[in-house]
């Protein structure tokens, strides 16, 4: 003790003290960045349908927004010969395999017309998540707004808070079709917002962007100078006909624009995690870094198996199929529920849901979701998660076969007729 100073003496004694608990620290409690950052709710209405499923009831499940299909063959099998005969199993490039970026460069000239360099404007990620996560976590500071127009995935808001940003909901409007009144967004725009999120075929609703309300985006974006922020996951899954076209083609945009985009919904590849973000080089090293950190890159022999089988005949005709279905699916759900005047939606052109309004039952969209699993057996969404205002209704998911979706329609058409009655 001789050699101690007072401030070791202090020390000794204040550890001490530390141990036998007066001053514990909680090494649970988590980092204050994650204190508005909140579990998803439709894992919520997962877990309760999979509860009542273990114990014995048969559940209906239009919650999940995940294709029943299989992957294309070609794609499987590429990756099988990656994987068994290549032995592709050392780390990629942080940025993707050469091929797939390659590949995704064609699939962003051919089908938008915009051209990026593989070297070092396209970034594969670890599903369409992951490039949210690092789009977001690598162009927000704290303080920043960003503006998402709402219904929106849930995702977004909680990578804003992640990185400290404030989201700004701007809630498009059913009775005008979720298209977009430049109004509405301009009132939100101040001069802390600097980015802009949309999901176009959007979830939940399935709406469409028509070029029209594109176009007013790209106006904004350029006026204000902001970022735009475009999940097409959805872009192939299309029923109306119309040309598919990127925000990131509209004049003005490609430079100011980051698409995110993945293989999970158009190829069915939800467990591969194959996504992807498309963007001006002067973008892209913010969001390697995330990537190159959180994550380093997707498994070799899947990018592998992707990029050689992508564009095969094969691989085309299973995901044209795949639409078609889709497509019969939405037809068959929507000539049911338009039997029940106490619900109304607007007609989905693309993805795979359909946003009810469930108002008219006199129930919110989450009383009617729990009642609705407990007395039909059948799981959807309640929609406050989706944005303000949401609360009235409910996401149907039409992921299932022909047969399981119309059963699923027909109880929540029972329902809704019976419900207001109790
Ligand atoms: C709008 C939207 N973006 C991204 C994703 C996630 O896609 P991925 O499986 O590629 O991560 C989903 C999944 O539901 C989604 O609905």
């Amino acid at each position: 003790m001789e050699y101690q100073t007072w401030y070791t003496r202090y020390y000794i004694s204040t550890e001490s003290i530390r141990k036998r608990g007066f001053f514990m620290r909680n090494i649970y409690q988590e980092a204050d960045r994650l204190h508005d950052v909140k579990f998803s709710a439709i894992r919520v209405v997962l877990e309760k349908a999979n509860e009542m499923a273990a114990a014995g009831r048969k559940i209906i499940h239009l919650e999940i927004g995940e294709p029943d299909f299989s992957t294309p063959g070609d794609i499987i099998n590429a990756t099988s010969v990656a994987l068994v005969e290549k032995k592709l199993t050392h780390y990629p490039p942080n940025r993707g395999v050469m091929e797939l970026r390659k590949q995704i460069a064609k699939f962003m000239h051919d089908i938008y017309k915009v051209d990026y360099n593989p070297a070092d404007e396209i970034m594969v990620a670890v599903g369409a998540v992951e490039a949210i996560f690092a789009a977001i976590l690598g162009h927000i500071n704290p303080g920043d707004e960003v503006i998402v127009l709402t219904p929106a995935y849930a995702n977004y808001e909680n990578c804003i808070n992640m990185a400290g940003g404030k989201c700004v909901k701007v809630a498009l409007k059913e009775e005008a079709g979720y298209q977009i009144i430049r109004e509405d967004i301009e009132a939100a725009i101040t001069d802390r917002t600097k980015m802009l999120v949309v999901c176009n075929p959007n979830n939940p609703t399935g709406a469409v962007l028509t070029q029209e309300s594109q176009q007013k985006i790209a106006d904004i974006a350029n006026e204000h100078d902001l970022i735009v922020l475009t999940d097409e996951i959805y872009s192939l899954l299309r029923y109306d006909g119309s040309e598919i076209r990127s925000l990131a083609s509209f004049g003005g945009m490609r430079e100011r624009t980051i698409v995110v985009n993945g293989f999970s919904k158009c190829f069915a590849m939800t467990g591969w995690r194959l996504g992807y973000v498309a963007c001006d080089k002067r973008f892209y090293s913010s969001m390697l870094k995330i990537h190159q950190y959180a994550t380093n890159c997707v498994s070799t022999f899947s990018q592998a198996g992707l990029a050689e089988a992508m564009f095969s005949e094969g691989t085309k005709r299973e995901s044209a199929e795949m639409v078609k279905k889709f497509n019969a699916r939405r037809i068959a759900a929507m000539e049911i529920l338009d039997k029940c005047s106490k619900l109304s939606y607007v007609k989905p052109d693309g993805a795979f849901y359909i946003f009810i309004n469930v108002s008219r039952t006199g129930l919110s969209g989450s009383e009617f979701a729990m009642r609705l699993l407990e007395e039909k057996g059948v799981a959807a969404v309640p929609g406050d998660p989706f944005g303000p205002g949401c609360d009235k209704y409910i996401r149907l998911a039409y992921s299932r076969d022909i047969e399981t979706i119309k059963e699923g329609c027909r109880a929540i058409v029972d329902f809704a007729e019976s419900a207001g009655k109790k």
